[in-house]
């Protein structure tokens, strides 16, 4: 679908958060793809404002990882765009994330392939000028019903 602002990005964020919401919490890998400036990190703000998370969220550019301890759960928001090689993933003890345990939100998984079979979402984000394309594949069931809130 095309969006026209920032506003319709940051509820795509806030009708994930809802997905989660109501199906309790799940651990699940939702990938969001897209150039540089697409708004990914715009939407997974929402994303996290709507969960509860107060404070700044800082894009993990740098830090690749950067937890969120929820009451529930904990969030964590990995940017791969700096990532050399998929094989730096152990290194940052990325494994462990995909326990079963952690909502995982993953900017640029580009840079490790081989994540996109483990992915319960992807959300590419596309800019058209001032506007922007979104659109999502849902690959496991909980992906499905992670989405199920998302606008047409
Ligand atoms: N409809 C829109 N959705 C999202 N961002 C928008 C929109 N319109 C304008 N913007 C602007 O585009 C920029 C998106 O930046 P953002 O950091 O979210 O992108 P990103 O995809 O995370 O980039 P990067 O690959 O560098 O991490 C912001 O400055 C935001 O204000
Ligand atoms: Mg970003």
């Amino acid at each position: 679908m095309i969006i026209t602002d920032l506003a319709a990005t940051q509820a795509i964020g806030v009708a994930l958060a809802e997905g989660i919401e109501a199906q309790h919490w799940p651990a699940c890998l939702l990938l969001f793809r897209g150039p540089l400036g697409a708004g990914k990190t715009t939407l997974i703000r929402a994303l996290l404002g709507a969960l509860g998370v107060t404070g700044t969220v800082r894009s993990p550019s740098f830090t690749l990882i950067e937890g969120y301890p929820l009451a529930a759960t904990t969030v964590q928001h990995v940017d791969l765009y700096r990532l050399n090689d998929p094989a730096e993933l152990e290194d940052l003890g990325f494994a462990d994330l995909l326990n079963g345990r952690d909502i995982c939100l993953v900017e640029w998984p580009e840079r490790a392939p081989r994540l996109t079979a483990q992915a319960d979402l992807l959300v590419d984000l596309e800019p058209l000028g001032l506007l922007r394309r979104v659109d999502w594949q849902a690959r496991t069931p909980l992906g499905s019903r992670l989405s199920a809130r998302l606008p047409v």
